[in-house]
């Protein structure tokens, strides 16, 4: 088959019917990805954002609080997936028709966590090592969800195996899959190692679907590399976007306020408020701690201030710091 011709990252592709605006997304980010992160996308510029995993399990027999809070979708912020995981089909498919309410416009399978935790129940890139189960994973999500169901799948478990490369082919023509998300270094390797590009090519060429890069996006120019070597329809950015939202906008041209000290502490303000709003106060003193690196590394602060904000700092005490360094680039004592 030949190179299908590559668009543009700035313009607009499908999965099954949901159009996204462009070709940049937020990679599923697990305690990470909850609304105001996929929102701070958004407003740089993502088209869309994928939720941190979330347990079908815990869906499944979660009570409502945890449910509402983990499935907690802002208005603006669609499209937007969910990403569930889990090992057994009756229990993805009551998680998929319990997130469906909440109302996502895809939900997405993780076939690619290689944690061990994970790993050991069965789940995330295990599923590489069970195709049939994997199959009936995403035909359970989706006939619980009634909607377009997508894989994010590792290439392999042990380097050599393509067992990813496969079942992803699989999970397209019999599972009826809407797009694929690949990872292509193998599970053992974590996220460290080179990404196999060329592998990702070849997954390309070989689905009718949308295939989303993801692995190595680090910065504005790694993605475009990764997008015209891999041939994928779209990029997906992970730790490249930790403390840089800028990063959507290099890559779609969005217009937003330069990333100077003052711009990178007002977001960092930014996501402490929205932070406050969704957990209260004291827990998002706690959840806030690793978030500051990724912020504070990108100015020039004291390692002493880094370590306060990160250890010890309550919310009311972090914002004080933080609005001094927009300010003064100093620091109360
Ligand atoms: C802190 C962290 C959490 C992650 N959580 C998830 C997750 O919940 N689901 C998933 O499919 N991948 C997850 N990943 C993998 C990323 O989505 C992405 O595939 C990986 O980081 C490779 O991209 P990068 O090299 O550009 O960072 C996570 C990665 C990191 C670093």
């Amino acid at each position: 088959m030949t190179d299908r011709r590559q668009p543009p990252l700035t313009e607009p592709f499908e999965i099954e019917g949901v159009r996204i605006p462009n070709r940049v997304l937020l990679a599923p980010l697990a305690g990470i990805g909850n609304w105001f992160v996929r929102m701070q996308a958004r407003r740089y510029g993502a088209g869309m954002a994928v939720s941190e995993m979330v347990s079908s399990h815990g869906l499944h027999y979660g009570n409502e609080k945890t449910t509402s809070e983990l499935m907690r979708i802002h208005p603006e912020e669609h499209p937007v997936s969910y990403q569930l995981f889990g090992q057994d089909p009756e229990i993805m498919r009551s998680a998929a028709a319990i997130a469906a309410e909440s109302g996502p416009d895809l939900i997405d399978i993780n076939m690619g966590c290689p944690v061990p935790k994970v790993m050991k129940t069965g789940a995330g890139a295990e599923l590489l090592a069970d195709p049939e189960l994997a199959l009936e994973l995403a035909g359970a999500a989706r006939e619980g969800s009634g909607l377009p169901v997508t894989v994010k799948i590792r290439s392999g478990i042990a380097p050599g195996d393509r067992s990813g490369f496969d079942l992803a082919i699989r999970l397209v023509e019999e599972a009826g899959v809407a797009a694929i998300a690949f990872h292509p270094r193998v599970a053992r390797k974590g996220h460290s190692g080179s990404p196999d590009y060329e592998l990702a090519r070849e997954l390309s060429r070989s689905i009718p679907v949308p295939m989303i890069i993801s692995g190595g996006l680090s910065d504005a120019e790694a993605a475009r590399r990764a997008y015209e070597e891999s041939g994928a329809d779209a990029v997906m950015i992970a730790r490249g976007s930790f403390g840089y939202p800028w990063i959507f906008a290099e890559l779609t041209g969005t217009e937003v306020p330069e990333a100077d000290r003052q711009a990178i502490m007002d977001e960092l303000l930014w996501v402490m408020d929205r932070a406050e709003e969704h957990l209260g106060t004291e827990r998002a003193g706690r959840y806030l701690r690793k978030f500051y690196p990724w912020y504070l590394d990108r100015v020039d602060v004291p390692k002493g201030v880094k370590d306060e904000l990160c250890q010890s700092a309550g919310l009311d005490r972090a914002r004080e710091v933080v609005v001094s360094i927009r300010d003064r680039g100093a620091i109360p004592v």
